[in-house]
């Protein structure tokens, strides 16, 4: 039976990639009926809310979601739509995968995962400025807020995903050689949770600034890598570098109840409506989407028809070099479909 999503299309090039992914799923017979909904931009135009009511409803009703990337309206009383939605539902594992999709990148056959905390650190949002002397802006202060809840179970989280896909190794980056308290308590609750991994998954922990080095001079060491919310933000955007950049690199934000797939670009507003955005990361993200639900035939079938597409330099989209615009791309995949 068909499962239905929460296709939220997003603003900027967001209607412009998730037609094509919606597209590329049809041809693969994904298995998926579409609950569309709005948010961002489009959601103040159409329902003035950039995060409607009606739209939280679907996501909680059918528990997935695919989002386009959102544009925050400014003075809407948030700081982030997409922060409010990982809140609302509570994502705290943020899975983003570099994986290669070409041979001609700056490395190959780079298989990694990282695993990000997506609700705690310092997004947490506790922060205010110290006036000083007449100053009102002296001083700023942004708390780090580390709990042993949060971190135990996105530790878990990356042990299970190393067991569910044959992975051999989970690295724990931290800084908590300086951030004793917060750092500290992450490195000690991973710590408890490996032992009861020992002889499964080999489990190291390394220093997050030495991490970001070792993952440019030797990305094979790595395997599974977690950390807490900021050093995954910077992390996880330095290893899609490694295979491509934001045009390639997908993410999951996964809940107990909920989980949410997206691509990891924003909405590109220089270039929305020009008919040439990549929507790779986007379909990336649905092709986690299928694995989340089950549908892994179909998923693996969509993820080679993009490497093969992919494999031709002439049929790639403009931010990889190549001159095709996103329906040519789009066609290009649905006729590489096995
Ligand atoms: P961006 O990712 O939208 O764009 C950065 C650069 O990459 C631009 O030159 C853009 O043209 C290019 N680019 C991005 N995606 C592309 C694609 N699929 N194909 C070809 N080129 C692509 O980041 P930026 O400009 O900092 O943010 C724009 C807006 O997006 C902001 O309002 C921001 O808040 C929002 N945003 C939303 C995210 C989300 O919904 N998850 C994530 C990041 C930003
Ligand atoms: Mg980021």
């Amino acid at each position: 039976m068909a499962k239905t999503i929460t296709v939220i299309p997003g603003d900027g090039i967001g209607p412009e990639v998730t037609s094509a992914t919606l597209q590329i799923l049809e041809a693969a017979g994904a298995e998926l009926e579409y609950d569309e909904q709005v948010a961002g931009v489009a959601g103040v135009d159409q329902l003035k809310s950039p995060l409607p009511e009606i739209t939280l409803e679907s996501i909680r009703r059918n528990a997935v979601c695919l989002k386009g990337p959102l544009t925050t309206p400014v003075g809407t009383g948030f700081r982030s739509i997409n922060v409010a939605i990982r809140k609302e539902f509570d994502l705290y594992a943020n899975v983003r995968p570099a994986l290669s999709m070409t041979d001609d990148g700056r490395y190959k056959d780079i298989d990694l995962v990282l695993i990000r905390e997506n609700t705690e650190g310092l997004y947490v949002g506790v922060e205010h400025y110290i006036g000083l002397e007449g100053d009102p802006r002296a001083a700023a202060e942004s708390v780090m807020i580390i709990t042993r809840f949060g971190a135990e179970r996105v530790v878990r989280y990356a042990f299970e995903y190393a067991v569910a896909n044959d992975r051999k190794k989970v690295t724990l980056a931290h800084k908590a050689n300086i951030l004793k308290y917060t750092q500290g308590l992450f490195l000690d609750v991973g710590r408890e949770v490996a032992k009861e991994y020992e002889g499964t998954i080999e489990f190291e922990d390394r220093i997050i600034d030495a991490t970001a080095m070792q993952l440019v001079t030797d990305p094979y060491d790595f395997d599974v890598l977690v950390m807490e919310n900021m050093f995954g933000d910077i992390l996880s955007d330095l290893m899609a570098g490694l295979v491509g950049g934001l045009g390639l690199a997908p993410a999951a934000n996964i809940g107990k109840d909920a989980a949410m797939f997206e691509a990891v670009h924003g909405s590109a507003p220089d270039i929305a409506g020009k008919g040439i955005a990549n929507p790779t990361s986007l379909t990336l993200s649905a092709v986690m989407l299928l694995e989340h639900i089950g549908q892994d035939e179909v998923a693996g079938r969509i993820r080679s028809a993009l490497r093969t597409t992919l494999a031709d330099p002439e049929n790639r989209t403009g931010d990889l070099g190549g001159s095709l615009g996103t329906d040519a791309f789009t066609s290009a995949v649905i006729r590489n479909l096995a």
